[in-house]
């Protein structure tokens, strides 16, 4: 091609003062036939959507909502692969742009203490046996402010302004942001997921430790092991042989 490397993500940007949800724009965009690194970026959205059926909080003016179009050649079951990918992004660009050092949280959290500073939607459009297309959502808070966070949230959240306080350029973030996905989506397509995968459980918070996981059906616990080629977490029984648990809430003891 004939872009430079790194310039994949947002070498097409379709930019709304105000949307829904950018993940539903970019949908749309990718079933049209959008190509590889398309991005909608939005100033607001008034339904931005949250992991599990829950809603995401998205003010005008302070944070970053981005969804991201790829293409990537992997079967349906590897495509939680990039959401490993795009977490370890996020926490390369926060700790560039502010100096601070976000933990990432299973599956897709990223978190400064213990409060969540960004969160991550992925949505897959499969074609029978290959994946179609996948849509990287991304939700940063940058610079909200404590009154604008909702009363009564499960997680306590936080944002870059409130946890460095100083006021973080969205511009520069988001450029840093787009360079470091298309960095390491350019890896991820040379090299696989192992390099992604290693980084990944060095941000990890709870790599190592004792967790229990909340799946729905019930609590399982143990020490966290890590993550396989399908993105569900390793989960060690008292007789040594690994769970696979592939979506639940964790909580570090
Ligand atoms: C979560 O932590 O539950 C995931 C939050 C994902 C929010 C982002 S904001 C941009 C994109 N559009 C959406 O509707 N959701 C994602």
């Amino acid at each position: 091609s004939l872009l430079p490397t790194g310039c994949l993500v947002g070498r097409r940007l379709v930019c709304a003062a105000a949307t829904s949800s950018t993940n539903s724009d970019a949908f749309r965009l990718a079933e049209e036939g959008a190509p590889e690194g398309t991005v909608v970026l939005a100033d607001s959205q008034s339904g931005g959507k949250g992991r599990l059926g829950r809603r995401w909080e998205s003010p005008a003016g302070v944070n970053l909502y981005c969804s991201v179009i790829l293409r990537p050649p992997l079967l349906p079951h590897e495509a939680s692969q990039l959401t490993f990918l795009s977490a370890v992004a996020v926490a390369r660009t926060i700790e560039a742009v502010t100096g601070l050092h976000p933990g990432i949280k299973w599956p897709n959290d990223l978190l400064l203490g213990e409060r969540k500073v960004a969160g991550l939607l992925n949505e897959m459009s499969a074609e029978t046996d290959r994946v179609g297309f996948v849509i990287l959502g991304i939700g940063v808070n940058i610079n909200m402010q404590a009154h604008q966070f909702p009363d009564g949230l499960r997680h306590p959240a936080t944002s870059l302004l409130l946890a460095s306080g100083t006021t973080v350029s969205r511009s520069v973030f988001t450029v840093r942001l787009f360079q470091e996905l298309a960095a390491g989506y350019e890896r991820f397509l040379r090299e696989g997921f192992d390099p992604v995968r290693e980084e990944w459980a060095g941000r990890s918070t709870a790599f190592g430790r004792e967790v229990a996981v909340d799946t729905g059906a019930g609590i399982l616990r143990g020490p966290f092991s890590g993550i396989d080629r399908d993105g569900a977490l390793l989960l060690q029984r008292p007789d040594g042989s690994l769970e696979r648990v592939l979506s639940g809430d964790v909580t570090v003891y």
